[in-house]
Formats: C-alpha cells, sequence, structure tokens
C-alpha cells in the first residue's frame, strides 16, 4: 500500500451531536501524526462536486461545543451509483487524498464499505448516529445527548401528563431500532416502551393494557420507537381511541429536536478518543473497519460486521422497565 499523506473526513446521513468534536480529533490527531487533512463538504455529495478545503488545526477551533457538523451532511444518492463512485474515486485522486474518514451510520458506513472495496481505497470509519444502531460498539458518537435530551423533553411533558392524567404516546426517533426508546423510557421512568425488535413477538399495546399499565396512575407516558413495525406514536394512539375509548390520549412526536443540541460530556469525549483512534488505526495500516467502543476500550470492526449483523437490545432492561412501571 502507498504512503498515505492525506487524509479526507466527511460526515455523511443524519448529522449527530460530537461530530464536530469528531471531526476536530481527527484533524488535530492526523496534523499532530505529520498527515495533511481534506475537509470534505457534505458527504459524498461533496466528494462527488469536489467540494473540498484543506483543514489545519484552526479549521477546528471552537466546534467541540456546538451540535450538528461544520463539514454539512448530506444522504446521496449518486454515491449509490457506480458512475458517481467512479466521480468520486476521480476526484479523490485530483485532491491527492490516500485515505478517508466518514463519520456517519449505517448507510454511510455501507457506501464507504462498497467504495474501499471498489476501488482498494483505505477508509476508516466513526460511528456517528443518535440511533446507537451499529454492530460492535456499545455507543454511537450523538446517542447520549439524544438520549438526554429524549429525558429533557418527557420530563416536561410529564408536568402536563400528571395534570390532566392523561395516556401520553412519545414518540422517539431510531429507524427501526428501539435503543434512544427504551433506555429514555428507563432514565425518564415511563411506563413501558414499545419498541421493532419484538414487535412481531407480542401485541406490546395490548400487554400493556391487559398489565392494567393505568390502575394504580392517574397518568401514563409510553415511548414509542418510530418505525412502521411499532405503528409509530399516532397509529398506537389510534388504536387506543377505537378499542380503548375510556382513556384521553395525547401524542408527542419529538422529531428533529432529538438530533440538536450541544454534544453531552460522554459525546465529546466518545467523540475525542474515537477520532483519535481512527488515525492510529490508519497509522497501523487499518483499512475498512469501523471504529468501536466495547466496554471502554477500543476495537476495530470491520465494515461488514457493523453493517449486516443486528445489534441485540438489552432485554433485561425491557423486564427492569417492567417492574419498576407497577
Ligand atoms: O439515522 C438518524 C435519524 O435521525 C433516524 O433516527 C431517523 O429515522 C432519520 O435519521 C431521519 O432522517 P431525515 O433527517 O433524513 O428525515
Amino acid at each position: 500500500m502507498a504512503a498515505i499523506k492525506t487524509i479526507g473526513i466527511l460526515t455523511s446521513g443524519g448529522d449527530a451531536p460530537g461530530m464536530n468534536a469528531a471531526i476536530r480529533s481527527v484533524t488535530r490527531s492526523a496534523i499532530f501524526s505529520g498527515f495533511n487533512v481534506k475537509g470534505i463538504y457534505r458527504g459524498y455529495k461533496g466528494l462527488i462536486d469536489n467540494d473540498i478545503v484543506e483543514f489545519k488545526t484552526q479549521n477546528v477551533s471552537n466546534i467541540i461545543q456546538q451540535g450538528g457538523t461544520i463539514l454539512k451532511t448530506a444522504r446521496c444518492k449518486e454515491f449509490t451509483t457506480v458512475e458517481g463512485r467512479q466521480r468520486a474515486y476521480e476526484v479523490i485522486k485530483q485532491q491527492g487524498i490516500d485515505a478517508l474518514v466518514v463519520i456517519g451510520g449505517d448507510g454511510s458506513l455501507t457506501g464507504a464499505r462498497q467504495f474501499a472495496s471498489e476501488f482498494d481505497f483505505p477508509i476508516i470509519g466513526l460511528p456517528g448516529t443518535i440511533d446507537n444502531d451499529l454492530f460492535g460498539t456499545d455507543h454511537t458518537i450523538g446517542y447520549d445527548t439524544a438520549l438526554n435530551t429524549i429525558m429533557w423533553c418527557v420530563d416536561r411533558i410529564r408536568d402536563t401528563a400528571t395534570s390532566h392524567e392523561r395516556l401520553f404516546f412519545i414518540e422517539v426517533m431510531g429507524r427501526n431500532a428501539g435503543f434512544l426508546a427504551l433506555n429514555g423510557a428507563i432514565a425518564s421512568g415511563a411506563e413501558a416502551a414499545i419498541i421493532p425488535e419484538i414487535s412481531t413477538e407480542v401485541d406490546q399495546l395490548a400487554e400493556l393494557i391487559q398489565n392494567g399499565f393505568r390502575k394504580s396512575k392517574n397518568s401514563s407516558i409510553v415511548l414509542v420507537a418510530e418505525s412502521p413495525i411499532t405503528g409509530g406514536a399516532m397509529g398506537l394512539a389510534e388504536r387506543v381511541r377505537k378499542e380503548y375509548p375510556e382513556y384521553d390520549v395525547r401524542v408527542t412526536i419529538l422529531g428533529h429536536l432529538q438530533r440538536g443540541g450541544s454534544p453531552t460530556a460522554q459525546d465529546r469525549i466518545l467523540a475525542s478518543r474515537m477520532g483519535a483512534a481512527a488515525v492510529d488505526a490508519l497509522l497501523e495500516g487499518q483499512r475498512n473497519v469501523m471504529i468501536g467502543d466495547d466496554d471502554e476500550q477500543i476495537v476495530y470492526v470491520p465494515f461488514s460486521k457493523a453493517i449486516k449483523n443486528e445489534k441485540p437490545i438489552d432485554r433485561g432492561l425491557l423486564e427492569t422497565l417492567r417492574r419498576l412501571s407497577i
């Protein structure tokens, strides 16, 4: 493999708090180790459009505390085509970029994997998504901040839920994964979480009602993971209105509120550790791996594993939630 002199960084897919801390860490760690750095704007789209700027340490000053991504982000259809990826490769050669660090979620790492294998090009992935749905890492960058935002919101909804004695379905993000819903429910003291991982096994709503989830309570809060499988908060509220008209039901969809805001200390530290690890990985000759965090240890997870394997939900937490909601 030719020696790596210049590293390109991009953020792709949904933004996540802590992406800026990761960009800062990759940039400074790379410069510290003698590499040149190029910031690629708007994800893979910027690679195709040659939207690329040389990064010095000053380019990443004063960003560790900012949500979003200074590099901007996009979901790029063109990069899913052979022609798009060929164009991106030409730009990479023209810019003298020898390796890429891609910060993003499942879709972004899928694109990275394809590009890396087609062009035999070294790429290191950083798990950047609020969904926490990447296999091989305990936490993804942005997840902790989103979880805290959810907790903050639910605390406020609880005030009105209690005052009016209402049943609230609060929909949270997660793209077919229940990490935010389940952990958000535990953290905010919600009565239940309805998650896609067990949706085909049990009718979670019926179970909830049969268990008499409101018998000893004046109000109830149920967190629902967005997903066609759960039916979403709207779908569940509709069902309750039809099947159990005695309940006064309301719905709140937290939406993109969950993706913004200044990253928590945990996300800043995770992003900083992972950014430095990405540069170490390149120095060690690693390629086509995602940086993971396994019990506080940095691990290298092959793209194939991170993307293809389904990250299991902690079923013990579901049981804890059941016990705590009596
Ligand atoms: O993957 C992050 C995420 O926020 C998901 O939780 C959600 O399903 C999706 O992105 C929303 O995407 P968009 O911002 O493109 O609507």
